[in-house]
């Protein structure tokens, strides 16, 4: 160990950029005039400007209002957050009419990556077992469970060749795993393949998971994304919690409501009764509390304003179905621009998949071309960001 007069931390590597936001840093540096981020995953405009949705903006107002006359303030809100964005966050996830909210825990989070960061150290202190992530996930999740001190392992998800989901091998190893593991899903527009199972197909994970005593964690990231319809999108969770699994939910509102740099979600868990959820729930205080003490407010407060005002909810849920349209209208442009121009391969898969990504199934060193040839910034796994496609250039 170096002493105050040398330099303490020469030791220390060079860590890599994350793969995905360094895209956009990369992007940023680029002056060529025909640039595109097709990196991270972040909706914009036709003319690639960051996207406010408007009820949000109109929220936003109101909240300036109430601040100035004092109905809003900026004293510290609960450990657990926002009791009204808690209630409405668990009843847009499990339906307005789920029998068993009393028995599950919701609390406020730094959107979906911290719910599953807490949920990560709560796991350990908890149910120390592995947690299976489907092979390929957002390169993020490996990084948090194993730095909650999980261990983390994969289960077969995607089917390279034919570019579609690899039922066989996940229903076989879903199988083979220990009572207790824990399963990570991806509760709509799986990232990065955007490759869903279908309504059936959930139907039997469900099974063998409930055969199996496998505990699933969903990770909600896309709500209404995928399809337009919150309702549709939540299928799976739903299920699973009218089946009688105790299961964890991370739930993000950075896509849904394009609130990405105000970091507000939720995690839930279900539990089996309610003298467990108090439990549960005074459990998850102590994980927050020495991690981040309380979480912030104001994307609470633009949440809870939009989901618990029948009229503006209203209003978003036509935003978002609007937003989502035009990715998929974006999908067939783009499978019809690169068959038109005769490039080799199939492209069914690009309007096969659903979500704001497209996994192309191109490798790294066309990828790499991609972005070092075109100025086409991507993932070199194959992945792009199809709201930021810009095809009048
Ligand atoms: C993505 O996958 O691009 C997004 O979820 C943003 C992120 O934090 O990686």
């Amino acid at each position: 160990m170096k002493s105050q007069n040398e330099d303490i931390f020469s030791h220390l590597e060079l860590g890599p950029v994350d793969p995905i936001l360094g895209t956009t840093i990369a992007w940023r540096n680029d002056k060529d005039p025909k640039k595109m981020n097709l990196g991270v995953g972040a909706y914009r405009t036709e003319e690639e400007k960051p996207y406010v949705f408007e009820i949000v903006k109109q929220v936003e107002k109101e909240i300036f209002e109430d601040l100035m006359n004092g109905k809003v303030n900026k004293e510290y809100i609960p450990i657990d957050g926002d009791s009204t964005f808690n209630t409405c966050s668990k009843k847009l996830i499990f339906g307005q009419n789920a029998k068993n909210l009393d028995n599950i825990v919701t609390v406020q989070a730094i959107s979906g990556t911290g719910a599953l960061r807490v949920a990560g150290e709560f796991l350990r202190k908890f149910i120390p077992t592995t947690i299976h992530v489907p092979k390929p996930t957002w390169v993020t999740h490996h990084q948090i469970f194993a730095n909650s001190g999980l261990k983390v392992a994969e289960y077969p998800y995607y089917n390279p060749k034919d570019k579609n989901f690899d039922a066989d091998g996940m229903f076989s190893h879903l199988q083979t795993l220990p009572e207790n593991s824990i399963v990570l899903l991806h509760a709509a527009a799986h990232n990065p393949t955007g490759v869903d199972p279908s309504h059936e197909q959930w139907n039997q994970i469900m099974t063998i998971m409930k055969t199996r005593k496998l505990i699933p964690f969903f990770d909600s990231a896309y709500q209404g994304f995928a399809t337009g319809c919150l309702e549709r999108d939540a299928y799976a969770m739903r299920l699973f919690n009218e089946n009688g699994f105790q299961m964890l939910v991370s739930q993000s509102y950075a896509k849904n409501l394009g609130l990405y740099g105000e970091r507000i979600g939720a995690l839930h868990i279900v539990c089996h009764n309610s003298k467990t959820a108090e439990k549960v729930l005074s459990q998850l205080k102590l994980v927050i509390r020495p991690m981040y003490s309380s979480p912030p407010q104001h994307g609470a407060i633009i949440v809870s304003r939009i989901l618990s005002k029948p009229e503006y909810f209203k209003k978003w849920t036509e935003e978002l179905a609007a937003v989502s349209k035009r990715i998929i209208e974006v999908r067939h442009i783009l499978r019809s621009e690169l068959e038109r121009l005769g490039t080799p391969g199939k492209w069914n898969h690009i309007t096969d998949q659903i979500g704001m990504f497209s996994f192309t199934g191109l490798n790294e060193k066309i990828c790499e071309s991609l972005i070092n040839k075109y100025h086409v910034y991507m993932l070199k796994n194959g992945r792009i960001s199809l709201v930021n496609f810009l095809f009048n250039i």
